[in-house]
């Protein structure tokens, strides 16, 4: 059996690190997990999300038995990363804001951060400002509005209407950063609107960081043959329609189903 990595976000974000990960190891089989029944993190008190994260990831990793657990959820990684690798005994991959590859590229000046608005306020963003960018002037941006359009335009592909306007007082102002920081996962999925609307802008993930450090911590993973599977919680929530059908851009999804109120994963084999 193909070696296995679990892919943790609230909602569809972490597909943006899921399909890094694809692109660099297709042998690796990849589950993709949402915390459907607790989206948005990003608007939710630090103190939910410190019970809640854990709750879910340790159950589904009894569950899922994956060599590698990667957060590809920079709300969850800023807060809960220590916690998990307290509670978990395989490597955990945090995301967080790439600061330090963009102070790197300007060189100076002002860089920007667009995240969901529990990250701009991180200790653990002013750390990473304080290590890597205390040449920079780094101006934040917190939108909950951007996460919700990223889980709409994964499903229609319409560009969100009111996306110019809700970012134009900051990305249009004289002293505007040219390098920012995409520092929610959701957020590269709007990339090509992003860039279309405010092309002089140089956008920055940590998606194609993630796969390689993935890489460097897995062992013998074959050339294919790796396979997808998709997770979510509620048993409420309808099934991911979107994200199921991103997934099967990379391969047919062998098993899909809700992680329960008992944490048992109802999953069901399909195609
Ligand atoms: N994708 C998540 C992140 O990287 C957050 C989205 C949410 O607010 O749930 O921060």
């Amino acid at each position: 059996m193909n070696p296995s990595v679990l892919i943790f976000d609230s909602g569809v974000g972490g597909l943006s690190i899921l399909s890094e990960i694809r692109q660099l190891l297709p042998g690796l089989s990849l589950h993709y997990l949402m915390d459907s029944a607790a989206f948005p993190y990003g608007l939710k008190a630090d103190d939910v999300l410190m019970q809640r994260i854990p709750e879910v990831c340790v159950q589904a990793v009894r569950e899922l038995q994956p060599q590698i657990l990667v957060i590809a959820c920079n709300t969850a990684s800023t807060l809960a990363l220590p916690l998990l690798r307290q509670q978990l005994d395989i490597p955990v991959v945090g995301v967080v804001p790439a600061i330090k590859t963009a102070a790197a590229q300007a060189g100076g000046g002002r860089i920007g951060l667009l995240a969901t608005p529990a990250t701009i306020n991180r200790p653990y963003v002013d750390q990473l400002q304080q290590d890597f960018a205390a040449g920079c002037e780094l101006s934040r941006f917190g939108s909950s509005k951007l996460v919700e359009w990223a889980e709409n335009y994964l499903a229609d592909g319409h560009c969100p209407d009111g996306l110019y306007g809700h970012l134009a007082p900051w990305l249009n102002a004289t002293d505007a950063p040219a390098h920012v920081v995409l520092g929610c996962t959701h957020f590269p999925l709007l990339r090509a609107e992003l860039s279309r609307l405010w092309p002089e802008v140089r956008w920055i993930d940590s998606g194609a960081a993630i796969a390689r450090r993935v890489a460097t911590l897995s062992r013998n993973v074959p050339q294919d043959g790796g396979t997808l599977s998709c997770f979510w919680t509620g048993t409420q929530q309808p099934a991911p329609e979107a994200a199921l059908k991103y997934l099967q851009n990379f391969g047919p999804v062998s098993r899909s189903g809700c992680l329960g109120a008992d944490f048992l994963i109802q999953a069901s084999e399909s195609v």
